[in-house]
């Protein structure tokens, strides 16, 4: 499919879905036991509407946001996402060039196939970096220091992941780290030969930033497997202090879904949390993002920045989280899909559709510019509901 025909984020979904193998569609797009908070990021969206005001003089819309002290020209960030050169060979490194060409900016992945140096090399602007509290303090203060070194201007730690969710679309398709040719996954991958041939060109998709550091890096195993055997599920805020200590510049908490925890994120040390669910990959039947961002922004908007992903799909779900009191969005499996449907281009159309939509939705419910959003941009039954 040539990228300008796809016309919405689905399109790109549907592109990505006929390009890759099941096995690894599946990965970007699964989410954990019956996926019911998967589901539910995206349908409440769709059920908060807004109140459009007319007559309004909306010929310029700016969508202009500051960001822990940096200004981007959009209000979207590309979320960090693991494992990216399973997808397409470009990896990670196709988050950082659509970021820079849109002048925001992406959340390198610990678990990246590309390593924090080399998108950091490949970059001219900051990226942030994405913290997992892996192993134990020897191996994170490794990480810090190498994302302290090559100069990410953040740090995200992400701290939904005790244990690795249950997403048994992965335990089904017996996903592999690389991915592998077995009997099991043969006849999928070999309906995809152009996948197929790109994989076997190209460095094998593994956790890039740990070669050498922990065993397996390079081996095969079951995803899950590997993953929960790099995690500590020990880890309580006293780390999260040491962790901001050792870094130094601003920390971002990933996975806050509760008041209370925001406000402990900020007591911490934190610059600014992301409402998130990790898009329903981790716990299911927790609520969608998008409803208890109101709760969090009224307990630390103003002392730090609210950032909120899952189940963004629009231009017009962004303008909605931002009216709810988000700084800015991230998205996950949106530029994964661009990535799927067309490399380091698709990512880049994928944000060319969300500025536009973005921009078409304030001109639609009489807003000039995103920093004319605040509540009143939303139906206040719906408001009301999830402030009370
Ligand atoms: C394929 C994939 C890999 C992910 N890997 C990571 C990761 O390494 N670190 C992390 O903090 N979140 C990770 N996430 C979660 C995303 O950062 C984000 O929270 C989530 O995708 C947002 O929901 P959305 O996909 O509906 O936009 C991953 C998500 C996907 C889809």
């Amino acid at each position: 499919m040539r990228l300008s025909r796809a016309v919405n984020i689905a399109d790109l979904r549907a592109a990505a879905r006929r390009r890759l193998p099941r096995m690894v569609f599946d990965f970007v797009d699964g989410g954990a036991e019956d996926e019911i908070t998967r589901d539910d990021n995206e349908a409440a969206f769709r059920r908060l509407k807004f109140r459009p005001r007319v007559l309004v003089d909306v010929s310029e819309r700016p969508q202009e946001v500051t960001v822990l002290g940096r200004r981007l020209s959009l209000p979207v960030i590309l979320g960090p996402t693991g494992l990216m050169r399973m997808v397409d060979h470009a990896g990670e490194l196709a988050a950082a060039r659509a970021a820079e060409k849109f002048g925001t900016v992406s959340v390198q992945s610990s678990g990246a196939s590309v390593s924090l140096e080399d998108v950091a090399r490949s970059a001219t602007t900051p990226q942030w970096f994405q913290l997992y509290p892996w192993g134990d303090r020897r191996t994170i203060e490794h990480l810090i220091g190498r994302a302290r070194d090559a100069g990410y201007a953040a740090m995200v730690v992400t701290v939904d992941v005790p244990v690795v969710g249950a997403r048994e679309k992965d335990l089904r398709n017996g996903l592999t780290v690389p991915p592998e040719v077995s009997p099991r996954t043969g006849w999928d991958v070999l309906r995809h030969p152009r996948w197929l041939a790109s994989l076997l060109t190209h460095p094998k998709p593994t956790y890039a930033n740990f070669v050498g550091l922990m065993p397996d890096a390079r081996g095969t195993s079951g995803l899950a497997a590997h993953t929960m055997g790099m995690l500590n599920p020990g880890h309580t805020w006293r780390d999260l202090e040491w962790m901001v200590e050792r870094f130094g510049g601003p920390v971002v908490l990933k996975g806050v879904m509760t008041a209370e925890d925001a406000r402990r994120a900020v007591e911490t040390g934190c610059r600014a949390v992301v409402v998130s669910n990790h898009g329903g990959r981790q716990a299911d039947s927790v609520p969608a993002a998008i409803d208890v961002l109101p709760e969090i922004a009224d307990e630390i908007g103003g002392e730090a920045d609210v950032l909120l992903d899952g189940g963004i799909r629009r231009g017009s779900d962004v303008v909605k989280a931002l009216a709810l009191g988000a700084t800015a969005c991230l998205i996950g499996r949106p530029w994964v899909y661009g990535l799927g449907a067309g490399g380091t281009a698709g990512v880049e159309r994928v944000l060319e559709i969300l500025q536009t939509e973005i921009d078409r939705t304030l001109a639609l419910i009489g807003r000039p510019g995103v920093g004319s959003l605040d509540r009143t941009a939303i139906q206040q039954d719906v408001v009301r509901a999830l402030t009370t």
